[in-house]
């Protein structure tokens, strides 16, 4: 029997270069997708998983994504004053089980890899999710779900995969694949950002991952690869030939939120994903392809 999946990790570190000036005072994970942070989103969707613990890996600026999963007594309050029963229900999705959420700092962004490190503690010998706030997927049935699924099929570490376009492989971490039925794919080796010409396919993870607890040994040697980080992808390497590893092509699209364009797409799909809003977004886009 596979021990079940309960824990997810979600790291929000990372300096957002990108997305500067915004991020100079605000974390990139608090930036809102139509009037959602990025943030709720991913811990939506693992509870939809069935997720029931969650570790942020935070870092310095980044306390509004502790504050969000708080309770806001004085706003909340007033609300309960006037009565405004819509504004309180729209809190709803902010609220944690008490003891729930932990926080782990990373103190000095040295990469993805080492975030996870981080919250070794919290992990212990349990399989965990990982989920990357700033990668959204607008799915039938949320992504980590299907992912959590794939890991009670094959008993070892799932990721999310999409094929990208070849010129795209140096952005991502690109699978080596083995037999592929179709929707899961045997993972025989992982690189991070390969060049096109030496990438050994164009299927390329996302950020949502089912890992076993083992990769936190790999990680912990604290070896350096591209961009001279410390890679996540190196750690999940190690892993291939000694558990299962699999890649699992979700059902949904996939939305870049850490890319200022994935980012502007998303907002539009998931406003016209919302019956409140779809026909007034879709009023509007017309004026600006003409
Ligand atoms: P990104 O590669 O998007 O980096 O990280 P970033 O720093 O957030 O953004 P840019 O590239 O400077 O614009 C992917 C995810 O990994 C986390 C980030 O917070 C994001 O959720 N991360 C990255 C960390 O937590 N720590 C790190 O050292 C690096």
């Amino acid at each position: 029997m596979n021990k079940p999946l309960r824990k997810a990790v979600l790291p929000v570190a990372g300096l957002g270069t990108r997305f500067l000036p915004a991020t100079k005072a605000t974390a990139k994970e608090m930036l809102p997708v139509v009037d959602k942070p990025l943030i709720q989103y991913a811990i939506e969707e693992a509870r939809a998983a069935g997720i029931e613990q969650f570790c942020m890996v935070t870092g310095r600026g980044k306390t509004a994504l502790v504050e969000h999963f708080d309770i806001a007594f004085e706003l909340e309050a007033t609300l309960r004053q006037r009565n405004r029963v819509e504004a309180l229900e729209a809190l709803k999705g902010t609220q944690v089980e008490p003891g729930s959420m932990v926080t782990v700092r990373q103190q000095v962004p040295l990469g993805l890899g080492h975030a996870i490190w981080c919250a070794r503690t919290f992990i212990g010998d349990d399989p965990f999710a990982v989920l990357l706030p700033d990668d959204l997927v607008l799915s039938h049935t949320p992504c980590l779900k299907q992912l959590a699924d794939a890991y009670r099929e094959t008993g070892g570490n799932v990721v999310a995969v999409v094929e990208v376009p070849r010129e795209h492989t140096n952005r991502y971490g690109i699978l080596k694949t083995g037999k592929d039925d179709g929707r899961l794919v045997e993972v025989l080796g992982l690189v991070e950002k390969p060049a096109p010409e030496d990438a050994p396919s164009n299927l390329s993870i996302i950020g949502r991952y089912v890992l076993m607890p083992e990769v936190i040994g790999h990680l912990a040697k604290m070896e350096r690869g591209a961009g001279n980080e410390v890679q996540l992808t190196d750690g999940m390497a190690k892993l291939i030939g000694h558990q299962p590893f699999h890649g699992l092509r979700y059902e949904g699209t996939r939305f870049d939120c850490g890319d200022k364009v994935g980012y502007l797409e998303a907002q539009i799909a998931f406003a016209l994903a919302r019956p409140d809003l779809a026909d007034a977004v879709r009023g509007f886009l017309h004026k600006y392809m003409k």
